[in-house]
Order: C-alpha cells, then sequence, then structure tokens
C-alpha cells in the first residue's frame, strides 16, 4: 500500500486558553504531536505531510531536531478555515493511487493496531471512517446512518439539530481516503454551515452522493480517540494515559500501593518484584531493575537503578546510574553525572553532584559531594562538604579506598585523600592527606583555668 498520513496541526486551540501552540501541550511530558509522530512511523507510511498554520514556526522548530525531521512534509495553511481546507493544502503532494490516512495531532492517543486495521478496511472502499461510541458526545461530529444502517453524513455539533445530538456514535475525525477520491471531492467543499468553514467531515456526503462506499470501523476504547480542545480534555487523558501505563508495568512484575498515585512521564522499564509506594514521578528514560524498592514521595529523572537498590521517602534522584544493593534517602538528592557503585550509600540530607561513589562507600548525613571521585569503602562523616569551586573554575577531589572522613570536614579541592587515611573532625584541608595516617587541621583545644565568667553588678 502507498500510504501517505497527513497530520493536522494548523488549529489554534483557542479552547486551551494558552500561548502555546496546542499541539506543543503535553501529554506525559511530550508534546501531542510527538505522541502522533512515533505512532505515524511505527506505520512506515511512504510519506508525512504535517498541516501547520497558526504559530508553525514554533512548531516546526520544536522538531527540527528530531531524528526524523527530514521525512517530514510541512505544509502551510495561512488562514485555518477548517479541516477539509488543511487537506486541502496537502493536495498538490497526494497520488491518485495513494491512501491518505488523517490524523489530528489533537488525538494523541490513537494506537498503531487500530490504524492498521482501518487501513485493511479502505482495501474495500473509497472512504473508511474510524468512529466511537460516547455516552457524552458532546463537541464531536455524529454519525448520521440510514434505515439499512449505511453511514449517509457526519453533522458537526454546532450544525446539529436537538434529535441528531441525541446520536452517540461519533466521528473520530481519523479516515483513511483514496487519494484519487480526495482529488476529485476537496475541491467541491463549501463552507455553508454554522462554523463557516470547509468541513473535512462534508466529504461524506460527497462520496455517498456519488454512490461511493463509505466503510466504517467501530473503535471500542473510546480515550485512544480521545480529541483534546481544553486544560481539562488534557488533564483527564493523563490520567487514562497513566492508567493504560501502570496497568501494563503491573503486568511486567512491578507492584504500586496506590496506582492512581503515581506519574510516568517518559520510557520506564522495569524488572520483577519491584515495589513503588505513593506520588512517585518517573521522567524521561528510567531503568529499574529487579527487586528495586521506591519510598514515597521520590522523584526519578533518566535514572537506572540495579538490582535491589533501596531509594527511602523524599528523594530526588537525576541523570545518574545506581548499581546493585545502593541505599539513597530519605531526602537525598542526586544530580546529573553521579555513578554510585555496588551497595554505596547516601543518607538523608546529602546533596551528590557529577560523582563517583565507590562501592560500599557511605555519605550518610547532611553532605555535598560534587565533582568527586570516591573509591571503595570510603566512610564520610556528617556535615563534610568538597569545596569545589573557587569562584570561576570547579576542582576535583579524589578519596581513595577505605578512607575514613570525620564530620564537619570541608575539602578545599582539588585535593586527594589517599589510601587508607583518617581526617579529624573539624578539619579544613587544603592539601592531600597521606595514606594510612591521621590528619587534622584545626586549631587546638585549650582550657584556661583561671577565666571568670563576667558577672552582672
Ligand atoms: C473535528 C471533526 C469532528 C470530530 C472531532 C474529533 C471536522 C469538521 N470536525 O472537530 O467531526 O468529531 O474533530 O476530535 O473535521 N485543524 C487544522 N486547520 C484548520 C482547522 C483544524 O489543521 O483549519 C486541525 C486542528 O489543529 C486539529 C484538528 O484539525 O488538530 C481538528 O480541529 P478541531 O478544530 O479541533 O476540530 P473539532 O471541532 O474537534
Ligand atoms: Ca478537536
Amino acid at each position: 500500500m502507498d500510504l501517505h498520513t497527513v497530520i493536522l496541526a494548523a488549529g489554534k486551540g483557542t479552547r486551551m486558553k494558552s500561548k502555546v501552540p496546542k499541539v506543543l501541550h503535553k501529554l506525559a511530558n511530550r508534546p501531542l504531536l510527538t505522541h502522533v509522530f512515533d505512532t505515524v512511523l511505527s506505520l512506515n507510511p511512504s510519506q508525512i505531510s504535517t498541516v501547520v498554520g497558526h504559530a508553525s514556526e514554533q512548531v516546526i522548530a520544536a522538531f527540527s531536531a528530531g531524528d526524523d525531521s527530514d521525512n517530514i512534509n510541512w505544509v502551510q495553511q495561512r488562514e485555518q478555515l477548517g479541516t477539509g481546507h488543511a487537506i486541502l493544502q496537502v493536495l498538490p503532494w497526494i497520488q491518485p493511487e495513494q491512501t491518505v490516512l488523517v490524523l489530528y495531532a489533537d488525538v494523541p492517543l490513537i494506537e498503531k493496531q487500530t490504524l492498521l486495521a482501518l487501513l485493511e478496511a479502505t482495501k474495500q472502499s473509497q472512504v473508511t471512517l474510524l468512529t466511537t461510541h460516547l455516552d457524552n458526545p458532546e463537541g464531536y461530529g455524529r454519525i448520521i446512518r440510514d434505515d439499512q444502517g449505511f453511514v449517509r453524513r457526519i453533522i458537526e455539533e454546532k450544525d446539529a439539530s436537538e434529535q441528531e445530538k441525541q446520536i452517540k456514535e461519533v466521528n473520530t475525525g481519523i479516515m483513511a481516503v483514496s487519494g484519487k477520491f480526495l482529488q476529485e471531492a476537496l475541491p467541491k467543499l463549501s463552507n455553508q454551515n454554522a462554523q463557516g468553514e470547509y468541513y473535512l467531515t462534508d466529504l461524506i456526503e460527497i462520496a455517498t452522493s456519488q454512490n461511493c462506499k463509505v466503510a466504517t470501523k467501530l473503535l471500542e476504547n473510546p480515550t485512544e480517540a480521545a480529541g483534546i480542545n481544553d486544560l481539562q480534555q488534557l488533564a483527564k487523558l493523563e490520567r487514562a494515559y497513566r492508567t493504560k501505563q501502570v496497568t501494563a508495568l503491573m503486568q511486567q512484575g512491578v507492584s504500586f500501593i496506590d496506582p492512581e498515585r503515581v506519574d510516568i512521564r517518559g520510557d520506564l522499564s522495569v524488572g520483577q518484584d519491584i515495589k513503588v509506594d505513593i506520588n512517585v514521578i518517573f521522567e524521561g528514560r528510567v531503568v529499574l531493575s529487579d527487586d528495586v524498592q521506591i519510598g514515597a514521595h521520590c522523584i526519578l529523572k533518566d535514572v537506572e537503578l540495579g538490582q535491589g537498590v533501596v531509594v527511602k521517602p523524599f528523594t530526588y534522584i537525576e541523570g545518574a546510574v545506581i548499581e546493585g544493593s545502593c541505599e539513597l534517602g530519605p531526602y537525598a538528592r542526586i544530580r546529573p553525572g553521579t555513578q554510585m557503585a555496588k551497595g554505596a550509600k547516601a543518607g538523608n540530607f546529602v546533596e551528590i553532584k557529577k560523582s563517583i561513589i565507590g562501592a560500599n562507600s557511605k555519605v550518610n548525613h547532611l553532605s555535598y559531594i560534587g565533582d568527586a571521585e570516591l573509591e571503595s569503602d570510603v566512610n564520610i562523616g556528617a556535615g563534610t562538604i568538597t569545596c569545589n569551586y573557587d569562584g570561576v573554575r570547579k576542582h576535583k577531589t579524589k578519596i581513595e579506598r577505605k578512607a575514613f572522613v570525620g564530620s564537619n570536614t570541608a575539602l578545599v579541592a582539588p585535593l586527594t585523600i589517599e589510601t587508607g587515611a583518617t581526617i579529624g573532625a573539624g578539619s579544613t584541608l587544603s592539601k592531600d592527606a597521606p595514606a594510612d595516617t591521621l590528619t587534622l587541621a584545626r586549631a587546638k583545644q585549650q582550657t584556661i583555668p583561671l577565666w571568670k565568667r563576667p558577672e552582672k553588678d
């Protein structure tokens, strides 16, 4: 099949009440249009056209860096005169032998399998519509059928009579049309309707009046065809999408204490026996190995967690690779570029940035470790700070195997604490500390025996 997919994305999205063009609004942290693109690409079409108009530069720019952006034929619709007018702009690129699949950028959750079934049905008809039944069909075009059940036309909400508004079968907007029929019928559309727009949906009436075959495919799960016109619908769909993802994850072996209280804004790959407490947010690309446990109120963004990692409540991890059996939190903040080797720990109120924490090394309390490399079995006392920044440059701290850094120590980088060194509590170090010795840099304790406290007169 010579498949040409056309995505309509020119509308302003007035009902969104936003400066951001509708198709760039995000669902699960990705623009609506990206969802549709991904589905389209999975169909391997011979051509992809996207009709843009309102804020088209902004929309095109948002995708110009993408891997597949070169394959997209961006078509301008300077004035948004309706969905039929939008397809009319693509006409110069439509060939008679093509099957044209029309998708809406504001219908983001449509699935590949549904589209394949729709395309299968086009083999016997000029026009195939995807319809669905809605309990509340408000805002959608209604499907008008004759006594024998054949589709006659589509009536838009704003043009419908009270009786027609009772119809619960609606147009999802998604249709497959033969290129030849489009070439003949598109120029015949008129804008004599309540909105003064050229409706693509009027193609159906044109087809039936010419005795062309119109087929329909019924979509069982209406969420797939849910259109987004306002922020409330966007929020509803975000929830529906999450439910779908969470259900799939539970089938793979993840227990969510409450599947309603978790957010997945990206790709989550999981092993088995994973436990996730409430209000956890996953963003970007997150990989969780077997037996991982995540406490309540954590945020994990672009993170890999190895087998058996335990993340305690209120921990924020971003851009990090955490190997098996590590423990983090509660209240830890792990920043981009951090790697923690097996069995390492980062406890409460610990911030780690762009550092390597060696196997079984512990940073248990109230510390800042930045631009540092810790080898294995290092112990960092409470309140240790790597002073990595001199106001101009960042400097590195190296802490070798089995070093023990006493509490409240400031390590003024660059410096190295050698293997097995011990640093006395309260030290401010600006030079290397030699291996297997005690180094301390603090004022000597003095006692002044004859000193008296001042007294009131
Ligand atoms: C449309 C359908 C309606 C269907 C509903 C499903 C028509 C006339 N109506 O209504 O039958 O039930 O979708 O969601 O087709 N667009 C353009 N250029 C334009 C106008 C719109 O590119 O000039 C794009 C929009 O960006 C959007 C899509 O087409 O992605 C749909 O437009 P919208 O105005 O939202 O149509 P609906 O009123 O929802
Ligand atoms: Ca719409």
